[in-house]
């Protein structure tokens, strides 16, 4: 409605929340207090019952705890996924991680994890087994998909948002695996060695925003730490987790990741599933009853598990009308399944966040959005359906039809999923267009004699990843390459070479290498439409014909080459355990590109609108100084009130000067002084702002002390470093807008 008109008018556009927690919140000190007292009526046997699944072969989600009578608790169940309720029906397949990471758009990732929360109580479950927080340190990583990309500021807003939008709903969250766990390869049998340093200022980052966000639990990860198992590791678990950042929940293993019954010495509170493996023994249960008979482990401790896990229930009011388990995971036939339909209006949600997560990478004189073509072509296996079904192969491991989430235990059934070839189909109808498909991969003939004298010939091409455990087309979790799959550079090549409007589509779970084909002047457009769930060709289309002005960024660089980048999957076999240096320390991802030089094929952050915005009036208040801002190491101190205290405000005007209405997403990277020895440019701050045609918004960012900080590891807290700082507003992470120093004494 704004597009035809030209005026200025300014919108301020107030910080986003950022909790300042404090050690221990209210909420916490509350439950605390339910939990002691129900704790003090359990027996022994009925505490370390709480702090031990069911088994595998017992119970009806993927973990269950068993019901206390005596304080009328019911057990607990816990089920997958990060993004929808797994192994049941009548649920929605919600947009991947990856995806909410690519709109930068807090507002969508708030209201997912609301959303998803409601499925999940709808169900019946108690703790959903998400959100998935590791950094995509490698390209390849089987799960990265999962979670938020490769930049650990941008995975702790989305892990914030997502626990805030469960836990709202009264469902458990959980921030998964800690820590480490940055590959599939040897993941149960590798240490993750990594510097204090690198621990404090990437991976553990998104845990402390969890912690912020008040989750309830935390999921020690399979790989070792240093050479300790993550789920016995006193230094992350009672060191990291429990003492620096205060966390009040309980920490449960991942599935058979519990080594030993002394692991509840070093901060584990729940073994899962319970048993040792299929159905054989526990480390906890009894064997945990015989180490206080034995003085392996303390009673005090075991008290202390059994009021984390009871506080949990408590915080989230679990223990008042919460609905009963209504499916069961394990048994598709059982009567327990009684097929609640639980999507409500998520549906639209879903398109929304499909359409804001779609990122235009490439759009040559402006082709996109479409204008009432006469004919387009629709080549690739990726733009189809699955003639089996959308939920034919076991945890979506096939690359069959459009790709709409990766596979593994990150999965879940999808109610439907729409093929960007029947929504396009749909959506030509109302110009008249002639659409014409072919989608096979490998008949290139066929390929290039659909695609030729059509107006646009869109090719989709996909990668796939997911869980160690299955096998995909040679892919056992994580990608052996970054290449397209099933050929899709020379499916590229062979509309190209006949068309002179070659339009790309990527679904994908990570980077892919354009290179072969991205100059090539018949590839007009191309979009990176990741992994975006059941609305995939709706959602593409809004993009497509311009319903939505694409305002999606990337959540890691596109290289040019797989060798560019700093850290590989080690893939080798040990017969022993796998060391895995994290060598690059804090230069992963677009770190390294800026700091080595290296051009990419695109930076992170960067993504293109239908429309253009400048830049202008650099403004920053606050005069920090530098030295230590946190309190010596200790209990909750990382947590510290003055340290997560916003002290740096900076504001600037965006104006649209384009033709239509759209969002931006500016992005305030930090350019430490050398004395810190950090990487060039650090993301610290991003928004995501609506401008109509002509007008111009203010958007303000603040900083706090801790953004401003790195840990210093012989005082052991953070510190301010003195010198100049730049303060660098961009599109992207190399698309500078404004810039300006701080200069801190
Ligand atoms: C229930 O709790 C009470 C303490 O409130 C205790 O005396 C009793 O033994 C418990 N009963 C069972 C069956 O554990
Ligand atoms: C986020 O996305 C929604 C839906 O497209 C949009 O209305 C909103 O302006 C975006 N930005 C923020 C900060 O919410
Ligand atoms: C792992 O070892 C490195 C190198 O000694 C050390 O800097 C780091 O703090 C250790 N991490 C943990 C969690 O103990
Ligand atoms: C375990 O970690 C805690 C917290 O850092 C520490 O106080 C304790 O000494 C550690 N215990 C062992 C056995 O290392
Ligand atoms: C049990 O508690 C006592 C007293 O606090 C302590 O000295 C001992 O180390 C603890 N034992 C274990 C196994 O943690
Ligand atoms: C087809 O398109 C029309 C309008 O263009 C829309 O109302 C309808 O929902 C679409 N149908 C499907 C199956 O996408
Ligand atoms: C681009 O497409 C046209 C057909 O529209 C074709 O004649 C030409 O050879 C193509 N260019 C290249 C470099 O393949
Ligand atoms: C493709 O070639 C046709 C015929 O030469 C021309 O009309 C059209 O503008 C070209 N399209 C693009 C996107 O270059
Ligand atoms: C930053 O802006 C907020 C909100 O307007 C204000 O309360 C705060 O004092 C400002 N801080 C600085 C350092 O200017």
């Amino acid at each position: 409605m704004f597009a035809s008109r030209l005026f200025v008018f300014l919108i301020p556009i107030f910080l986003c929340e950022r909790t300042s927690a404090q050690g221990v919140s209210p909420e916490w000190t509350a439950a605390y207090s339910k939990a002691e007292q129900a704790v003090s009526q359990l027996s022994l046997q009925e505490k370390a019952s709480l702090a031990t699944g069911v088994g595998d072969f017992t119970g009806q989600c993927i973990g269950n705890t068993a019901a206390i009578a005596n304080i009328t608790f019911p057990g607990l169940c816990l089920e997958d996924s990060a993004l929808g309720v797994r192994d049941t029906d009548g649920n929605s397949a919600f947009p991947a991680g990856i995806n909410l990471a690519a709109t930068f758009n807090r507002t969508l990732m708030r209201q997912r994890g609301i959303a998803m929360a409601q499925e999940f109580r709808g169900k019946g479950v108690n703790v959903q087994l998400g959100p998935y927080m590791n950094l995509m340190r490698a390209p390849e990583s089987g799960r990265a998909w999962e979670g938020f990309g490769a930049d650990p500021f941008l995975s702790g807003e989305g892990a914030y948002e997502t626990i805030m939008g469960i836990q709202s709903q009264g469902v458990q969250a959980v921030a998964k695996h800690f820590i480490n766990n940055e590959q599939e390869h040897s993941r149960m049998t590798s240490s993750s060695n990594v510097d204090d340093r690198t621990e404090h200022e990437l991976y553990l980052h998104p845990f402390l925003r969890s912690v912020q966000a008040n989750v309830a639990a935390v999921m020690c990860s399979y790989n070792q730490v240093n050479g300790s198992y993550a789920c016995e590791n006193n230094a992350t678990l009672n060191g990291l987790l429990k003492t620096e950042l205060a966390f009040q929940g309980y920490v449960m293993s991942d599935w058979y990741a519990t080594h030993s019954t002394t692991s509840a010495n070093s901060g584990l509170d729940m073994t899962m599933p319970g048993d040792i493996f299929l159905g054989i023994g526990s480390y906890f249960g009894d064997a945990l009853v015989d180490a206080v008979n034995d003085g392996s482990v303390n009673e005090s401790r075991v008290d202390n598990m059994a009021t984390r896990i009871l506080a949990g229930w408590y915080l989230l009011g679990q223990d008042s009308g919460y609905p009963p388990v209504n499916f069961n995971a394990k048994d598709p036939l059982s009567s327990e399944n009684r097929h609640v339909n639980v999507q409500g209006d998520h549906a639209s949600l879903i398109r929304t966040i499909g359409a804001a997560s779609t990122i235009l990478l490439k759009n040559q004189g402006g082709i996109l959005p479409l204008n009432k073509p006469s004919s387009i072509a629709v080549i690739g296996s990726g733009a189809g359906s699955n003639p089996l079904g959308p939920n034919a192969c076991l945890d979506r491991s096939c690359d069959i039809g459009v790709l709409g989430m990766g596979w593994g235990s990150g999965s879940a059934n999808y109610p439907y999923l729409i093929a960007p070839l029947d929504s396009i189909t749909n959506r030509s109808q109302a110009d008249g267009t002639k659409v014409s498909s072919s989608l096979s991969d490998t008949d290139l003939s066929e390929a290039a004699s659909v695609a030729q004298g059509k107006d646009v010939a869109f090719v989709f091409i996909t990668a796939d990843s997911g869980e160690d455990g299955y096998l995909v087309e040679g892919n056992t979790g994580d990608r052996n390459d970054l290449q397209a799959w099933h050929g899709g550079d020379a499916l590229v090549e062979a509309v190209a070479a006949v068309n002179n409007n070659t339009i790309v589509v990527v679904n994908a779970v990570g980077p892919i290498i354009v290179n072969a084909w991205i100059e090539h002047p018949n590839v007009t457009a191309l979009i990176w439409s990741g992994l975006p769930g059941q609305e995939a060709g709706n959602a593409l289309v809004d993009v497509l014909y311009g319903v939505h002005n694409p305002s999606g960024r990337l959540p890691f660089t596109i290289a040019k080459s797989e060798e560019d980048y700093p850290a590989k999957v080690d893939a080798s076999f040990s017969l022993t355990i796998l060391e895995i240096p994290y060598t690059e320390g804090l230069f992963i991802d677009y770190r390294h590109f800026d700091a080595a030089n290296i051009t990419p094929s695109f930076e992170f952050g960067f993504g293109l609108s239908y429309t253009t915005f400048e830049y202008s009036g650099l403004d920053i208040a606050g005069q920090p100084i530098s030295g230590p801002t946190s309190p010596p190491y200790g209990f909750g101190s990382s947590l510290d009130s003055s340290l997560h205290e916003n002290v740096v405000n900076v504001s600037f005007s965006i104006q649209n000067t384009g033709p239509l209405p759209g969002h931006e997403v500016p992005q305030l990277y930090l350019a430490p002084p050398p004395s810190a020895d950090s990487p060039p440019r650090l993301l610290k701050g991003f928004d995501c702002v609506f401008v109509p045609a002509g007008a111009s918004v203010v958007v303000t960012m603040g900083l706090s002390r801790y953004d401003l900080s790195i840990w210093n590891v012989v005082e052991q807290r953070w510190t301010i470093p003195s010198g100049d700082f730049g303060i660098v507003v961009g599109a992207s992470s190399r698309d500078v807008r404004l810039s300006s120093e701080l200069t801190v004494v």
